[in-house]
């Protein structure tokens, strides 16, 4: 939609709206830049607490993808103050600010606006060096591509509204998604990656191509390297799969040759659309298993090699058994 306005060139801004980039930034000084995002959304989750803390965890991945530091941020939320008790948002904001104080950033304020149905998320601005900003246009052939959480979210929150689901595995996918990537982020500005984006709402598929396109590469995807969530295999296999995912699929395969061994059940897993998912990290190899010490060490739960960058046409993946 961006593409019907004239947006108008700044020399400072550093990435805009122009590269699918996972947040803008612009230049202040030499050795400064602010990198700026914002992200809300409708609850995935009952808890209005757990709202909270997964809605702000997705809002500053943006700015972590990026390799930079979030060090503010603003509330943006929608709430029906006449159909639920206020004590829901007062719970979802303490969520939001639990989980930006976990991460140093500091709320600064927000702004609410009465709708029918609640939203939240966060405005959050970050900083960087301007030398250091780590782009979608980084990637190379070659490179061994790291994921940092286990792909499955879409399917289970899907399965959560149309309660399918446990307690347990609500807590699980629950604290997945409130999982912030600064340790991540953290372990790959160390090792010096060039590229990198986090997997949300296109799924893996759909932010692999985007970073493909903006490198002009292609990938090797193998599926059993993949790292999925045991109960969203289950509920997909029964055909709890959310609109989105089957549309984001539609939308990469033109571009996506699949492994006759890959079902269509695997291939939605692929595209799943993910809520505050993990960094996709292209690296050079031989810094590869670097970064895999690296983010063990920062503590990192899911740490998978899923693929290689490889020459080919820009955009396009081969998924392997
Ligand atoms: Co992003
Ligand atoms: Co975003
Ligand atoms: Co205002």
């Amino acid at each position: 939609m961006l593409k019907q306005l004239h947006i108008p060139e700044y020399p400072d801004v550093l990435v805009g709206s122009n590269t699918a980039d996972d947040a803008g930034v612009y230049k202040v000084r030499d050795d400064l830049a602010l990198v700026q995002t914002v992200d809300f959304f409708t609850p995935m989750v009952d808890d209005p607490y757990s709202f909270g803390l997964v809605a702000a965890a997705n809002a500053l991945s943006d700015v972590y993808a990026m390799g930079a530091r979030p060090v503010t941020a603003l509330n943006v939320i929608a709430f029906p103050e006449n159909m639920i008790p206020l004590e829901v948002l007062v719970q979802i904001l303490r969520g939001g600010l639990d989980k930006a104080t976990e991460a140093g950033v500091a709320i600064l304020g927000g702004h609410t606006i009465k709708d029918n149905e609640p939203k939240y998320g966060l405005s959050v601005t970050g900083l960087i060096h301007p030398d250091r900003i780590i782009t979608n246009a980084g990637a190379h052939p070659g490179n061994r591509l790291f994921l940092t959480k286990p792909l499955g979210s879409g399917i289970i929150t899907t399965a959560i509204k149309g309660n399918l689901v446990g307690d347990s595995d609500i807590n699980e996918i629950v604290s997945l998604m409130a999982t912030l990537n600064r340790a991540a982020s953290r372990a790959m500005v160390e090792v010096g990656v060039r590229a990198c984006t986090d997997v949300t709402g296109f799924g893996l598929l759909g932010h692999l191509q985007e970073m493909l396109v903006a490198s002009g590469v292609s990938a090797i995807i193998a599926a059993s390297n993949v790292p999925i969530l045991p109960a969203a295999r289950r509920f997909a296999a029964r055909g709890a799969i959310p609109g989105g995912s089957k549309s984001n699929l539609r939308f990469v395969e033109s571009r996506v040759e699949f492994a006759a061994e890959v079902d269509e059940t695997a291939r939605i897993l692929l595209a799943d659309a993910q809520t505050s998912g993990g960094l996709l990290i292209p690296v050079d190899p031989d810094k590869g298993d670097l970064l895999a010490e690296k983010l063990a060490a920062a503590g990192v739960d899911t740490i998978a090699e899923i693929g290689t960058i490889s020459d080919g046409p820009a955009g396009t993946i081969r998924v392997t058994a």
